[in-house]
């Protein structure tokens, strides 16, 4: 009996904490540093957004908004995930947060694999995928799908790609290796000479990514696996993915960079816990002058 309440106790310190936890916005700062970043885009802060799924901090979005505002970024970018596949209704919610936030600068938006689900979801003549998309472009948000933005400030450019991961490549607990023409096929090569940021949702993919030749990967997907513990970082992906390296942060590959967002929502498994605070990412870019060190 003394066992049974233990346990129960527990279950429920831990379902208190992860509503708890849930409900916080955490801003993480992250530097990127290159020498092929041009002059004009030193000092330039760009908000990255991943895995909202369709939730709202405070009313449409409001506490989100405003802590985005007071970050003054030059450019917002989402990695995928900003809807919620079953929930295809709730996307008009999404969608005036994401026009709402053309005010503060432009916005980017890549494609995740609820968004790439909402295009087998019918809605009236359309798809729910073809509305949430068709109304965003309306207003002026920018849905790289498989295509490329160039960025311009004061005559120098850098170029974004939005990346339509095949939806088999979400393997279920296990990994599925990547063709090796696939990324050249989707997406063309990169401008040589330029800084190509990628937006990928999903990281698992970072050494083909980084093959490629993005400078800057921008990837959501992982939620933080889901519950952090001490040294061993995440527990699970929302694919069933035990442990799963990257699962959240920076991490750096040849002149490759990588920020994996923890994500601001959950699905399925609605938990967050051990300190996986839903993140706001604020990435600063930096151009290296060439005294300084690696690329
Ligand atoms: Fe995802």
């Amino acid at each position: 009996m003394g066992l049974i309440a233990l346990g129960a106790l527990t279950a429920g310190g831990l379902v208190l904490r992860s509503e708890y936890e849930k409900k916080q916005l955490r801003v993480c700062r992250y530097e990127i540093a290159s020498r092929r970043l041009p002059q004009s885009f030193d000092g330039v802060r760009m908000v990255m957004l991943a895995d909202l799924h369709g939730r709202s901090f405070g009313e449409d979005n409001c506490r989100l908004y405003e802590t985005i505002r007071s970050l003054k970024p030059h450019y917002i970018l989402t990695a995928g995930d900003m809807i919620l596949k079953t929930r295809p209704l709730d996307t008009e919610r999404t969608a005036r947060f994401l026009y709402r936030l053309t005010r503060l600068c432009p916005v980017y938006c890549g494609n995740g694999n609820h968004e790439l689900e909402l295009r087998r979801v019918k809605a009236g003549r359309q798809t729910a995928y073809d509305w949430y998309a068709g109304s965003l472009r309306e207003k002026e948000v920018k849905i790289l799908s498989d295509e490329t933005a160039v960025l311009c400030r004061d005559g120098e450019k850098i170029d974004v790609t939005g990346l339509d991961l095949g939806l088999g490549y979400y393997g279920k607990g296990f990994h599925v290796p990547m063709r090796p023409d696939y990324l050249d096929r989707k997406l063309g090569r990169p401008e040589p000479g330029h800084f190509h940021i990628l937006i990928g949702h999903y990281p698992n993919y970072f050494p083909e990514y980084a093959n490629w030749g993005a400078d800057l990967v921008l990837a959501g997907h992982m939620h933080g696996g889901t519950v952090r513990l001490p040294s061993l970082g995440g527990l699970m992906s929302p694919n069933y993915e035990f442990f799963p390296l990257y699962d959240g942060g920076l991490y750096r590959r040849g002149r490759s960079a990588m920020v994996v967002s923890r994500g601001l929502g959950t699905h399925s498994v609605n938990v967050r816990v051990g300190g996986n605070y839903p993140e706001v990412s604020l990435i600063c870019l930096k151009r290296r002058g060439r005294a300084g060190n690696g690329d």
